[in-house]
């Protein structure tokens, strides 16, 4: 398909020229990026999509947005769109197991790539692509959105500023609730073959996150994961006969509570229900199947080039949504959690939520009074930080930035290979060694850190009274 309404060539400016590819709920940040905030930069020049109702779909969305109404292109025409489009850069925003082929043809085809996370799912896909990037000395850029969250800056600052002295040891632990974690389990994710698992898909926000905020490396990695709670047994246990094939058609909708609505919700229905004709996609499927084959409940111990090391955890059945990290220095701690509200509960409302908000920040030195310090804050997506991070990306020249959040390929593989070496600590019991899975991943650029080994202050004696 290539249902053109413009020429190219209409669009003929100085503003860079993006293609799309995936055209599902997450490209909308980037097409609206382009079309209402970004215009006098960007434009929009082609879109693509295994989904012909999804490509018509993005270009509606065009003509809503009062934007030229870019040609769209099935997946099979990806080169295509290349050569009549003739993009600058092209956005990737399909599946996970999919970004690789189309990073690396664009960059083949001379185009600098922009990826969502994760930026692919196993060693062989991520290999590829570094070895592309070299090769073809294009830009390709990881969109970790998490690191333009406000709050997330001010612990980077924190530990920038060396309060806590240098870090030892992090622990760190994020909660998925029945709402947003269910999700995973109904969608393309719930195979690994699609996603690589939570490990990969989700927690590359959590390893970037730790490597960024490090400034470190990881170089070994031992995990433990099982699927215990989105299972056919726990259906069983919540008193359901069993697990369906889908909410649409399921006989006990009114029994569960996990039934998905899609045709209730204008977005879902035009999105998913209204386009199943085109691939058989069903974006409802039951949380309980027999072939889910990713963990709910996972355990990852790594360790970084610079001797620190990180116990994390991702549970996807809690009862609020968020995360506690806590970094232990060796001049104090700090801790920080978010209690995050969730689209999907629909409710907007923030179950463990606290009264400032959901943020709270604790310094807490080895001796003396901890502080806490008063969010910094942002508004839209993703804390604010998905409106940042579009100004990262579309604005001619960004403002500098201290703490170094734009992310390429290097940060891209440092975090998706700890999810990666996890997923084979589940099939093999074995410690992995990072540096085993691919090689020559450059190291990424991060903002200085307090120096370690140094001399520090003695801590004070306890005084008792
Ligand atoms: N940074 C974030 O916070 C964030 C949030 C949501 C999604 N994402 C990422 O965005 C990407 C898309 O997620 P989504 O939620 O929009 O999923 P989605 O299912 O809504 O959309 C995926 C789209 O990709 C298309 N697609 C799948 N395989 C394809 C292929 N081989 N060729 C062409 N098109 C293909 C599908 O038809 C669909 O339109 C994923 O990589 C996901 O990890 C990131």
């Amino acid at each position: 398909m290539s249902a053109s309404t413009s020429s190219p060539s209409v669009f003929a400016s100085s503003r860079r020229r993006y293609a799309i590819v995936g055209l599902g709920s997450r490209h909308e940040l980037y097409q609206d990026g382009i079309e209402k905030v970004h215009a006098a930069h960007a434009q929009l020049v082609g879109v693509c999509d295994a989904n012909a109702g999804r490509v018509e779909l993005a270009r509606q969305r065009s003509a809503q947005n009062g934007a030229p109404v870019p040609p769209g292109y099935r997946a099979a025409d990806f080169g295509q769109m290349l050569a009549e489009t003739k993009p600058d850069v092209v956005i990737v925003v399909t599946a996970d197991a999919a970004h690789h082929d189309y990073l690396v043809r664009a960059m083949e085809a001379g185009c600098d790539v922009i990826t969502e996370k994760p930026m692919t799912t196993d060693a062989a896909k991520c290999q590829q692509i570094l070895d592309a990037c070299r090769r073809t000395g294009r830009h390709c850029r990881v969109t970790f959105n998490y690191r333009y969250s406000p709050p997330r800056a001010q612990v980077k600052e924190v530990l920038m500023s060396g309060e806590i002295g240098e870090v030892l040891s992090v622990d760190f632990h994020w909660l998925l609730n029945t709402h947003h974690g269910a999700d995973y389990f109904r969608r393309w994710h719930s195979h690994k073959k699609n996603s690589g698992g939570l490990l990969v898909h989700k927690s590359t926000h959590h390893f970037d996150l730790i490597n960024w905020w490090l400034g470190a490396v990881p170089v070994t990695v031992m995990a433990s994961g099982r699927r215990q709670f989105y299972t056919p047994a726990m259906a069983r246990r919540l008193g359901l006969s069993g697990a369906h094939e889908r909410c649409l058609t399921c006989s006990e909708q009114k029994q569960c509570g996990f039934f998905m609505d899609l045709a209730a919700s204008p977005t879902l229905k035009a999105l998913y229900l209204d386009c199943e004709s085109y691939d058989g996609y069903f974006r409802d499927r039951c949380v309980f199947r027999p072939d889910i084959d990713i963990e709910d409940t996972m355990n990852v111990l790594v360790g970084y080039d610079n001797g620190a090391t990180l116990s994390y955890s991702l549970n996807a059945f809690n009862a609020w949504e968020g995360y506690m990290v806590s970094f232990n220095g060796t001049k104090g701690r700090l801790e920080h959690r978010i209690v995050e509200s969730v689209y999907v509960n629909g409710t907007e409302t923030v179950q463990g939520g606290i009264a400032d908000g959901g943020v709270t920040t604790r310094v807490i030195p080895l001796r003396g009074e901890a502080r806490d310090l008063v969010p910094w804050t942002s508004t839209g997506d993703h804390g604010g930080g998905d409106r940042l991070m579009l100004e990262d990306i579309f604005l001619p020249k960004p403002p500098a930035d201290k703490y170094l959040r734009a992310a390429d390929e290097r940060a891209g593989a440092c975090s998706i290979l700890v999810g990666i070496a996890a997923n084979r600590c589940l099939e093999t019991g074995a410690q992995v060694r990072v540096a085993d899975l691919v090689s020559g991943v450059p190291r990424p650029d991060y903002a200085p850190m307090p120096a370690r080994d140094g001399p520090l202050p003695m801590p004070g004696r306890r005084v008792r009274t």
